[in-house]
């Protein structure tokens, strides 16, 4: 038998109310001779006005003993913006080494897009995790005066960036079209642009059935609106894969089902799975927040474990989900009756 040790963090605003109906899904999914443990952290803003803590060395140590990490949402107005974002969110992605920020986008049938007409979108957008302008290498000079100085250096190694180009083909590889775009500016951004390219050419020589494509990062996002079927993989810098990843949500279905895996792949950390968006605390504790953004997250989460079979349940209940009710009902349903829809669904 086999067995889950999840640590789950649902954080602030919305967090704790997607995160309750993720672990619902998840504990009707698990086929009953898999063993699951939670145990709670109570990370975010609540216990920063506590105690002035965001993310201590005893919390990484105490996180690292489990298998994987479900998020909900940190954030909170009361708190200065940055503080929970780098003390927090960045602390964790770096400190466990999750170099693959996976993004998939998938419309599905019956789901809104902004787009014209009713175009197939299924790609998966492998965002670089842990370098590029993420890493707080920066600083101001002559703060606040009108001759301030700002610098933000965007870091990129030829180790992080071949071992997240590496990833990109193989997942590539794995899917039936076989596809991967890389996404940059290196007609602009020479040095580190230059790297990346150069990184992937010769990664690409190792896997000759893949496709590859460049684009520079504003075209890509042209396409995006425009021709999003010509996606199957992408790979990025971690600013670009932010920007393009809200982007890649918003056509496909909203934030509302975008989910995401901030993946170590060699296993010596934990991965950290959450949905895309925030803790939006203005529809907070009303039982308004979708949390279908977070059950996709679970069903990554199981997929990152070894669950191929459930992870596959929870992506046919939500897609079965979604399919067969209209608009109004959709907006009509609570955070927990969407939960217990899709538990039953995955269970049956
Ligand atoms: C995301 C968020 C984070 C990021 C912020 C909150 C630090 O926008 O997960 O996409 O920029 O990575
Ligand atoms: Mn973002």
């Amino acid at each position: 038998s086999h067995s889950i040790d999840l640590a789950v963090i649902p954080g602030d605003g919305i967090g704790q109310e997607v995160v309750a109906q993720g672990l619902k899904v998840l504990s009707a999914v698990l086929p009953e001779d898999v063993k699951l443990e939670t145990k709670e952290y109570d990370f975010g803003a609540k216990r920063y006005h506590a105690t002035g803590e965001t993310l201590t060395d005893a919390d990484l140590d105490a996180l690292k003993q489990h298998d994987a990490i479900l998020l909900g949402a940190i954030g909170d107005p009361s708190v200065p913006s940055g503080v929970l974002e780098r003390g927090f969110l960045l602390k964790l992605r770096f400190a466990f080494d999750h170099h693959v920020n996976l993004r998939p986008s998938k419309l599905l049938p019956g789901v809104a897009t902004p787009l014209a007409g009713q175009p197939e979108i299924d790609f998966v957008v492998v965002r670089e995790g842990t370098e590029g302008p993420y890493t707080g290498n920066g600083g101001t000079i002559r703060k606040g005066t009108e001759h301030e100085v700002a610098t933000e250096v965007s870091v990129n190694t030829a180790y992080g960036v071949e071992r997240v180009v590496r990833d990109a083909f193989a997942r590539a590889q794995a899917r039936p079209r076989k596809k991967l775009t890389l996404v940059h500016k290196n007609n602009v951004l020479t040095f580190a642009g230059h790297l990346w390219t150069n990184v992937f050419a010769k990664v690409a020589a190792e896997f000759p059935e893949v496709t590859t494509d460049y684009l520079h990062v504003d075209a890509a996002t042209i396409f995006l609106v425009t021709d999003p079927a010509r996606f199957d993989v992408i790979v990025t810098d971690n600013l670009f894969g932010d920007i393009i990843t809200d982007l890649a949500a918003a056509v496909s279905g909203g934030i509302g089902v975008a989910a995401s895996g901030n993946i170590n792949p060699s296993g010596e950390f934990p991965s950290m799975f959450e949905p895309v968006h925030g803790s939006a605390p203005d529809i907070a504790g009303q039982g308004k927040a979708d949390p279908t953004a977070t059950v996709l997250s679970v069903a990554l989460l199981l997929r990152h474990l070894g669950y191929e079979a459930g992870a596959a349940r929870i992506e046919a209940a939500v897609a079965a989900d979604l399919s067969e009710r209209g608009d109004a009902e959709k907006a009509a349903r609570t955070t927990d009756e969407i939960g217990d829809a899709l538990a039953v669904r995955v269970a049956s």
